[in-house]
């Protein structure tokens, strides 16, 4: 049987690259073969206008609507009405009323295992299911990390901080404690990095006097480059756009080192 590793992108911070990495694993693991189910949990929509989908609120069905279901036990829509597909890659979109599903998710009974019920069945057909988050330790993120092997932690050197990131630390360790004993940490993933700043070095310094005894830290680390904005504006994979790019190359050596590590 298939062995599908599903894994949740997560950081409460905002802007750290979390929507950014989701999408370009997704197509670097693709690239190595892989079939990838991205899942938009953010009511932002980033990661479904990623996918080209501009108006991501207008969608008839988008995980809204799934979540609901999966709540209601009411039959859940037609696969070909809510998974959309870019090359190799499918998604589930997700748009504000998202954000709705959340705040019903607060009066279900283990309602924190509705993503991982939806997903279960799903796993057959996939290598990764890939889960971006909102920036947010609400419902939402538990949610994704109860469905979820384990959960990679994109840092933004420009805006560390120590406190955000305990704080998620603690969430990962109760949702492990008490809904998923079987989560762990992928590692910490240093994205735009301007390798050149004081402000990256001195960041880098601090994650490692705190976590590099706990966690992995990538070796690999995402450039700072204008060209990822450029490739988003397209919707297209920085690795598709620039291939040769050091972004590009960095993300797909990422999906090498995951699967290599048996993730
Ligand atoms: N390596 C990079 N170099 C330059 N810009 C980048 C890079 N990675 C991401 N960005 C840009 O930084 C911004 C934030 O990235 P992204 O949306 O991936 O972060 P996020 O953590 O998903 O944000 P949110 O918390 O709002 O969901 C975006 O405009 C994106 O295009
Ligand atoms: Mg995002």
């Amino acid at each position: 049987m298939r062995k599908t590793t599903v894994i949740t992108i997560a950081n409460q911070k905002g802007g750290t690259g979390k929507t950014t990495t989701a999408y370009n694993l997704a197509y670097a693991l693709t690239n190595e073969g892989e079939k990838v189910l991205l899942i938009d949990f953010d009511p932002q929509g980033n990661l479904t206008m990623c996918f080209g989908i501009e108006q991501p609120d207008k969608l008839p069905y988008s995980m809204f609507n799934i979540m609901n279901a999966m709540m209601t036990d009411e039959p859940l829509p037609s696969p070909e009405e809510y998974i959309h597909t870019q090359g190799n890659i499918d998604l589930i979109p997700s748009n504000i009323e998202l954000s709705v599903a959340e705040i019903n998710l607060r009066d279900e009974m283990g309602g924190e295992k509705t993503l991982a019920s939806l997903l279960e069945p799903m796993k057959s057909s996939y290598d990764y299911i890939i889960i971006d988050t909102n920036p947010s330790l609400g419902l939402l993120t538990i949610n994704a990390l109860a469905a979820s092997d384990s959960v990679l932690i994109p840092v933004n050197p420009q805006l560390w901080s120590a406190t955000g990131l305990t704080q998620l630390l603690k969430i990962i360790v109760k949702v492990k404690k008490r809904i998923n004993p079987h989560i762990r940490i992928e590692g910490i993933l240093m994205t735009m990095c301007d390798t050149r700043t004081n402000l990256y070095k001195e960041a880098f310094r601090l994650v490692k006097v705190y976590y590099r005894e706990t966690f992995r830290i990538f070796d690999i680390q995402i450039p700072l480059s204008v060209k990822v904005g450029e490739a988003n504006f397209y919707s297209q994979s920085i690795i598709e756009f620039l291939p040769q790019s050091k972004v590009a190359i960095a993300y797909q050596n990422l999906a090498k080192e995951l699967m290599v590590n048996g993730s």
